[in-house]
């Protein structure tokens, strides 16, 4: 067993996308170190950039007050990681040397996490991850924190779109994130009781949808909500895609399907049909109970296992209980949205 250690100086970063807990995260980190083991903490801006530039900030607890409701991060957060520079390495190194840091706590989705892992194998660094991202498609923990909180603002959403849809006869193609995973489609579907939900694991065929629909109007229920992640896509020869769009990351910049579908049915279907982009919406604001709570745990447990030496590894939630993974269970991999509750509890109710 590892031999715990005392008064170490550990960095915090959040990387990638925003999501709500980031800062419960954050004040329980430093917490945990501050109080219980008289660690120095110190903040590193805007994620690998600010390791690399050596932008920081004091943690204590005092200046933590108020932060656990608080969304977004007050670090700031990027995208990009040091492999995009051509002295990255070795300005993150430089700044471990430089800086006397025992530990780096990265708290990030798949992105981050990834560059984590390969900075543990590759340079050693002590590095210890967190799980992040409002997608819930993290390897290796049941559930990410901001997940959610997106799904509630998400069904309080469709809760909304339900009555406007029923006073004008319409269909409401609402879109919410999910670019690899259905997460969020699938329980903000369910909870807000949607006619259909497309996520990006099954391909879909609008036909089908608008089968649903027609059948659903055929038994006088005129209104429906389909809900659509950001990164469904129709079956091969279905109907047309959308050209795709990349930032400058490689990735493709997702958000507009839902148009395209609402075009889809209005023509098929002849039914009058709007779509609702939620966006970013999803990512701001205050965390859910749940979340604080996920956030606190996930907090205190990454400064267990600095304190263990755990490097390499990811605090994660297996069932009610607080695990840590190697950071190589997850990389490279999205985490599909379980097809049981998909295609056995969520189908159950479409049409
Ligand atoms: O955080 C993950 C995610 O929410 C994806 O679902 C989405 O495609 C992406 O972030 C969009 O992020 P941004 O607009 O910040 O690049």
């Amino acid at each position: 067993m590892a031999v715990a250690f005392s008064h170490v100086r550990v960095g915090i970063l959040t990387g990638g996308g925003d999501c709500p807990g980031l800062n419960a995260v954050i004040r329980a980190i430093v917490r945990k170190g501050e109080q219980i083991h008289g660690d120095q903490l110190i903040g590193f801006l805007d994620a690998w950039d600010g390791v690399r530039e050596r932008r920081t900030m004091p943690l204590d607890v005092s200046s933590l007050r108020g932060m656990l409701p608080r969304g977004g991060t007050l670090l700031g957060t990027r995208r990009g990681s040091p492999y995009d520079h051509p002295n990255g390495l070795e300005e993150v190194t430089a700044t471990f040397r430089d800086m006397e840091l025992d530990a780096l706590i990265v708290i990030g989705g798949n992105g981050s996490l990834s560059v984590a892992c390969k900075l543990y194998h590759e340079l050693g660094l002590p590095l210890i991850g967190v799980p992040k991202t409002i997608d819930n498609d993290v390897v290796g923990t049941d559930v990410t924190f901001g997940f959610n909180t997106a799904v509630q603002i998400a069904t309080d959403a469709i809760d909304r779109l339900h009555t406007t849809a029923e006073s004008h006869d319409r269909v409401m193609v609402v879109e919410v994130m999910g670019r690899h995973s259905g997460w969020i489609a699938t329980h903000a579907g369910i909870a807000g009781g949607a006619t259909a939900i497309l996520i990006p694991e099954q391909p879909f065929d609008i036909d089908e949808v608008c089968d649903l629909l027609r059948s659903r109007h055929e038994r006088g229920r005129y209104a429906s909500i389909v809900v659509v992640a950001e990164g469904a896509e129709p079956r091969e020869g279905t109907m047309a895609g959308r050209d795709k769009v990349y930032d400058q990351f490689g990735h493709v910049r997702l958000g507009g399907v839902a148009e395209t579908i609402a075009h889809a049915i209005e023509d098929r279907t002849g039914f009058e049909t709007r779509m609702v982009l939620l966006g970013h919406i999803q990512r701001g604001g205050t965390p859910t109970a749940f979340d604080r709570v996920l956030s606190t745990r996930f907090g205190v447990a990454a400064m267990e296992a600095v304190h263990d030496k755990a490097w390499g590894h990811l605090v994660a939630l297996h069932g009610s209980e607080i695990v840590r993974v190697p950071l190589a269970e997850t990389v490279g991999r999205t985490r599909p949205v379980d097809l049981h509750l998909y295609r056995d509890v969520a189908s159950v109710f479409f049409g």
